[in-house]
């Protein structure tokens, strides 16, 4: 039965779903009975790919694909109003669209700090901040952040990215303490290393060293991720909160 899925009747807001883990979250929402809007910034063609396939296996369902630059308010902005006139209602943000720009902080130039920041952390603003009154005077609804164990434990190489990650821990954990009192619960989940195009441009000696770290020898798949996420997303996960949840295979214990 329909209505008996975990995201049945949910409106959520997705961005940077076209590949990855946003692309897993929208996947399986979908599968879970939630009407999806998404949003892509790169690749067009892909992001309708994806909605034509998913629109196909899921009739009766919204999985709408549109333009969103978060590194920029306005743009964001223009998003959140398009994906709200999309959605009968909205209940759920899963603020994922992230980049990386590694090097070393001795080496690391002004342009590559202020990407990683604008659109990892800034995101965090310009996506939120549109979509959070509706939440409020519903009464109800989740906002899930994707942070990363880079911002949990901190990895060379990644001091931009380390410390946008954290920066989206603790805008979760205060968000989470403003609005938990209007039903709304603020998530963050961690990735460790997902098998996406992000962790495809590590150099595959620093792969396979990386995974000598991790317990089970391997990276984790977007699935991995996406499957919290929508349980997040869910009523099941009411009255968990304000907290950052690892994914990473058990990385750093
Ligand atoms: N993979 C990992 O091991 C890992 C680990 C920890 C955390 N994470 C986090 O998980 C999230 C998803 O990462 P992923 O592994 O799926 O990476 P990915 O495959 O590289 O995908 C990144 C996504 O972010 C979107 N994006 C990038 N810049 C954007 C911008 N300025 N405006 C709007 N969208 C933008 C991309 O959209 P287009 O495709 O349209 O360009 C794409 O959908 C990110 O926040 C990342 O930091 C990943």
């Amino acid at each position: 039965m329909a209505d008996d899925l975990p995201l049945a009747g949910r409106g959520c807001i997705v961005t940077g779903g076209s590949r990855g883990i946003g692309a897993a979250v929208v996947r399986l929402a979908l599968a879970q009975g939630a009407d999806v809007v998404f949003g892509y910034h790169s690749d067009e063609k892909r992001a309708r790919a994806l909605a034509e396939e998913l629109s196909a296996a899921h009739p009766g369902r919204a999985c709408v694909p549109l333009y969103a630059q978060v590194a920029d308010a306005g743009e964001a902005g223009r998003f959140a109003t398009a994906a709200l006139g999309h959605l009968d209602r909205f209940d759920v943000l899963v603020n994922n669209a992230g980049v990386t720009r590694d090097t070393l902080f001795a080496r690391m130039g002004p342009q590559q700090w202020h990407e990683v920041i604008a659109t990892n952390l800034d995101s965090m603003y310009t996506v939120t901040k549109p979509l959070l009154m509706p939440l409020v005077k519903q009464r109800g609804g989740a906002i899930i952040n994707i942070s990363s164990s880079s911002g949990l434990h901190g990895i060379p190489g990644q001091t931009a990215y380390s410390a946008a990650k954290a920066g989206v821990i603790g805008f979760t954990k205060a968000l989470a303490k403003e609005i938990g009192a209007r039903g709304v619960t603020v998530n963050a989940v961690a990735p460790g290393l997902i098998a996406t195009d992000m962790t495809a441009a590590i150099p595959q000696d620093k792969a396979e060293f990386l995974k000598s770290l991790i317990p089970g020898h391997a990276f984790g798949s977007p699935e991995d991720v996406a499957h919290l996420v929508c349980f997040l997303a869910s009523d099941r996960a009411r009255y968990i909160t304000g907290q950052a949840i690892e994914v990473s295979g058990g990385l750093v214990v």
